[in-house]
């Protein structure tokens, strides 16, 4: 009989069906198409998406792909440009891979056919704020992320060893003695587990803007990914780092929808309800800021003034341009009555993405023997306490294609028994679409733009309540398993953010309002293998 001590269900994981691959792909984006094509020159892969396989951050993304490929650039620049945003934190090293083979994975979605805009032929670059040079690739005007995925998915779809399962939702690491040998899914559309093992797993399973009540972040994006790989052993770094960006739509029963930074990097300037061009009040690049810059200005001007948003104003750019390049922006504002061409837009900051995660060495590795992360789950240490604007799908590329180049390396026994998670059953009933309400309006009320410690404090107090008896429950559906995920996840970064005792990048303490260069390092959370506790850089932060 297999022992099974931190097994999450009430069930027998021998009875559950099984599968074997060599590589296991959790997360459909780019960059687990990344991790996918390269671990396909290795062996057999099974590419699990917790949705469809086109519902992802990546397929969302709008502004584009930076990359150092203009007559004019050069990935020094790239580097220094991501190093200037980064605030201090972020790994020479990463920066250097991400902007040197960032070109040549651009080259080679080049050449399989990306349709990136053009002009005259040749590629059409934008710019985006805090970057020193037209450096940014488009597709299809502001749909680029959607261009990458389905150029991505095509390939996939010719490669023989891929099999793609959607609707599979990871409910936790297979692993044993700090060695990852899997992952146990729930088949969202049948209802049935399935054990899937492999001899190397890559998780890249996107962010976690769900956590919060406010987010460009599409409704898969519950913090899936960091809560396994926590629970699984692994260390994350730098949870405190969430990064809002600065211009969603703020209109009544609309989401809040992107706003992409290229339509500043056009010309396009931020209006207070007065239409004064407040930025140039806060920051010398006034608009072209670097992102944590302009969403720390409006909100010190929304405080300023006491409104509730801020406007876009694009009346002076041609309409023809407007047209051409934001051609989704532009529907998707006339769905809610504002012509973009004509009218202001207005906006204000959400949650948009997570620099920390994971936290992995340059190959993309965690932790974790056999397990990697890659993409936004994960820590590779490029975006430091901010991320520069389209670095993302370029980290997914590079970061990705590496995770996947390590299948070639490790093959290791399946071992039995295989072990995850114990949590007894309780058997009570959780409401949790309310639990996720709650978790939302705490987390956007006090882990926001601006913190302060008794409001973190408060928040860790919250979350801990609320864990002690949602964490133990037993859950049959999806929905439970993301709001667990997603307390797991909140309490990362709350308890991340209380220990940063100063204000650095997307990270602003009210208490602590200046960065202090003791803290130019990064923090660490884990939990204690042994009782379960989450420690961070090395103190005990909480036990759930
Ligand atoms: C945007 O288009 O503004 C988003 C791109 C990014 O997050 O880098």
């Amino acid at each position: 009989m297999p022992i099974q001590e931190r097994f999450l269900l009430s069930v027998d994981l021998e009875s559950v069906p099984l599968m074997r691959s060599r590589a296991l792909v959790i997360g459909s984006g780019v960059a687990g198409l990344a991790a996918a094509i390269s671990a396909a020159r290795h062996g057999p892969v099974i590419l699990a998406a917790k949705g469809i396989l086109d519902d992802s951050n990546s397929n969302q993304a709008q502004g584009g792909i930076a990359a150092a490929l203009g007559e004019d650039d050069q990935p020094e620049l790239h580097a220094a440009d991501t190093m200037e945003a980064g605030g201090g934190l972020c790994d020479p090293e990463a920066v250097r891979i991400l902007v040197e083979e960032g070109r040549l994975r651009c080259q080679e979605l080049i050449d399989l056919g990306t349709p990136f805009d053009r002009e005259n032929g040749e590629i059409a670059f934008t710019r985006e704020g805090a970057h020193s040079r037209r450096r940014i690739l488009h597709a299809n005007g502001d749909a680029t992320g959607r261009a990458i995925v389905a150029t991505m998915l095509t390939r996939v779809s010719h490669l023989p060893g891929v099999l793609c399962l959607e609707n599979h939702f990871a409910i936790d690491i297979l692993h044993r003695d700090g060695v990852c040998y899997g992952a146990l899914f729930l088949d969202t559309k049948y209802g049935r587990l399935l054990r899937v093992e492999a001899a190397f797993t890559v998780v890249a399973s996107g962010g976690l803007g769900q956590v919060f009540r406010e987010t460009t972040n599409p409704a898969v994006a519950t913090g899936d990914g960091y809560a396994i790989c926590y629970r699984a052993g692994a260390v994350l770094q730098d949870m405190e780092f969430v990064q809002f960006h600065p211009t969603t739509l703020y209109r009544a029963g609309a989401p809040r929808f992107l706003i992409s930074e290229a339509v500043r990097g056009e010309g396009a300037y931020l209006l207070n309800q007065m239409g004064e061009r407040f930025m140039t009040r806060y920051a010398e690049a006034a608009e072209l800021s670097p992102r944590d810059v302009v969403s720390q200005s409006i909100f010190k001007e929304l405080n300023r003034t006491g409104d509730t948003f801020v406007s876009l104003d694009l009346r002076h750019l041609d309409p023809a341009l407007i047209a051409e390049r934001f051609p989704n922006i532009m529907a998707f504002c006339a769905d809610y009555g504002i012509d973009i061409v004509q009218d202001l837009v207005p906006v204000r900051p959400a949650v948009h993405y997570m620099m920390g995660g994971v936290k992995t060495d340059l190959d993309a590795a965690t932790s974790v023997k056999n397990l990697y992360a890659a993409g936004e789950v994960a820590s590779t240490g490029v975006h430091g306490a901010n991320r520069l604007a389209s670095n993302s799908l370029l980290e997914a590329l590079v970061f990705g294609h590496r995770a996947g180049a390590a299948a070639a390396e490790d093959i290791h026994p399946f071992p039995d028994p295989l072990l995850t998670r114990r949590l007894p059953a309780k058997g009570t009933r959780l409401d949790v679409e309310d639990l996720s309400r709650s978790l939302k309006a705490i987390t956007w009320r006090n882990i926001g733009v601006y913190r302060n410690g008794i409001h973190l404090l408060e928040t860790v107090e919250t979350i801990r309540a609320w864990s002690t008896f949602a964490l133990s429950e037993q859950f049959q559906m999806r929905p439970g398993f993301e709001v667990q995920n997603m307390l797991t996840t909140a309490m990362l970064i709350a308890v991340s953010a209380m220990r940063r005792t100063e204000s650095r990048g997307a990270h602003q303490r009210s208490d602590y309002p200046e960065s202090n260069p003791e803290w130019l390092s990064h923090n660490q959370v884990q939990i204690d293998r042994l009782d379960g506790e989450m420690s961070i850089s090395g103190r005990l932060a909480w036990k759930p």
